[in-house]
């Protein structure tokens, strides 16, 4: 791909339609384009999938829910920097952390993860569907050995969402505190979540064996099948194709301010986004370092992400002002937090203090980190010069990049 890097518009007063036709010649070159329709599933999946994603009973100690750390009314988030475990308190779709364990990492939004594109779930792509090959990986090697499960796991979403289940400190729950808990291996903990939810009725009042029955006749039904009931919903329910973007992309050209227009433009040519944040998505769908100031409980190692180079998956940009906050470990509550990060990196991952209201919902401490080793070897694995150079942006560019990422980007 190549890169203009163009003063174009400010050498020139362009009038407004020459803007436009300008800015889709840039969209079309960093192949922006509105993502495909995710087309409605079946009811009776969408109701066993929803099901699924808001019961406590899937946990170990039937205390929390995806639905919990993934909240539908605040941007499919939790609005925590770091995410808190089972054991936590939630209250109005806000947690506090009471007896849960701190996650080291922030719980990302769910937007558009159904799109064909996103092939590397979670922060470090630990759970993926290797472009060369097309085989999945997960942290689960004996699942190669249960055809019976794989069969439903067809996309990378539907082999992540099992992977909450069998983690101790997000849903399972420490050893000791339930029986489920207690086995051996994932297998085994998938097989009694399956079997524990063979005798329990859903929060719709339905019994789970009846909706499995219907949604999955004549199978014997497995941890597998609960995947795809979970990944349809997810897919379906949280996609977004309807910004002004969007609307924008197919051909209105009021869909955005000349604000938005200018901060657009930001985006693709000074500000250098599209490197990574293009496509239907505006993701590469590769893991980067971009110099995050690490965050972690006091006395906890740090995050190294994958590889041990501090990189982490590059996260789609729609209804990125429904989810603050922001990056893998939540360090920044707002958007214009993240666009003076990208400014100024260096000086953001060696001096940046964290807002402390941030830290309120935790009763241990949590601490960015000051180690000047680490902060080094951070340094070091940025790719990127730009990014260490700093982008030198105007008050009033960041200003518009700004409106774009908040406003061009929201569904209604
Ligand atoms: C304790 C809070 C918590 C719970 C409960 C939870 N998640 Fe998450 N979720 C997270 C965190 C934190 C991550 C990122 C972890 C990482 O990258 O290491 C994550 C990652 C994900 C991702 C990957 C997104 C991406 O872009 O890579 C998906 C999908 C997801 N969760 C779905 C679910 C589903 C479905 C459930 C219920 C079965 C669930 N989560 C339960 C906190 C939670
Ligand atoms: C080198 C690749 C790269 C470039 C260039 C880049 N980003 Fe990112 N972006 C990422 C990655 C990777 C993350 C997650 C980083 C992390 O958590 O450590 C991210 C995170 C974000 C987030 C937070 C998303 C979330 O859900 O938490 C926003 C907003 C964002 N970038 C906007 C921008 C803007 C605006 C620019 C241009 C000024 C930009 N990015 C340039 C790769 C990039």
């Amino acid at each position: 791909m190549k890169f203009y890097l163009s003063l174009f518009l400010l050498s020139t007063t362009l009038q407004a339609q020459d803007l436009d036709v300008y800015l889709r010649a840039q969209l079309k070159q960093f192949l922006i384009t509105t993502p495909t329709e995710i087309v409605r599933p079946d009811q009776e999946l969408l109701v066993l999938g929803h099901e699924l994603f808001r019961d406590r009973q899937l946990s170990g100690n039937n205390n929390i829910s995806c639905h919990d750390c993934h909240h539908p009314m605040i941007g499919t988030g939790d609005n925590l920097s770091l995410a808190i475990g089972e054991g936590g308190l939630s209250r109005q779709g806000s947690r506090t952390q009471a007896n849960g364990e701190v996650v080291k990492r922030h719980s990302p939004p769910l937007w558009n993860l159904g799109h064909a594109d996103q092939k590397e779930m979670f922060w470090d792509a630990r759970v993926r569907i290797d472009r060369a090959s097309n085989k999945l990986i997960t942290p689960e090697p004996k699942l190669d050995n249960h055809p019976e499960i794989t069969k439903n796991l067809s996309s990378a979403l539907a082999a992540q969402v099992i992977f909450p289940l069998v983690s101790h400190e997000e849903m399972l729950g420490k050893p000791g505190s339930n029986p489920i808990a207690n086995l051996k291996d994932s297998i085994e903990v998938w097989d009694a979540i399956i079997e524990k939810l063979k005798v329990s009725t859903a929060p719709n009042g339905k019994t789970y064996t009846e909706m499995f029955n219907t949604v999955f006749p004549n199978e014997k039904h497995n941890i597998g099948h609960a995947a795809k009931a979970m990944e349809g919903f997810i897919a379906w329910r949280f996609q977004v194709n309807n910004t002004p973007l969007d609307r924008y992309l197919a051909g209105d050209n009021q869909a955005l301010s000349l604000k938005e227009k200018n901060g657009l433009n930001i985006f693709m040519n000074k500000g250098r986004c599209v490197v990574c944040h293009h496509g239907p998505l505006l993701t590469n769908n590769m893991v980067m370092n971009v110099g995050v100031p690490p965050l972690q409980v006091k006395g906890t190692t740090v995050d190294r992400g994958y590889r041990n180079r501090f990189a982490f998956k590059t996260p789609g940009l729609r209804n990125i002002a429904k989810s603050a906050p922001y990056m893998h470990n939540g360090v920044y509550s707002t958007i214009r937090e993240v666009v003076e990060h990208y400014d100024q990196v260096i000086p953001h991952l060696r001096n940046f203090t964290i807002a402390l209201d941030r830290l309120s919902a935790y009763s241990v401490e949590l601490e960015i980190e000051k180690d000047p080793q680490v902060l080094e070897d951070i340094e070091d694995n940025i790719i990127q010069p730009f990014l260490r150079n700093g982008l030198r942006l105007t008050p009033s560019e960041k200003d518009d990049l700004v409106e774009f990422l908040e406003k061009s980007l929201t569904s209604p």
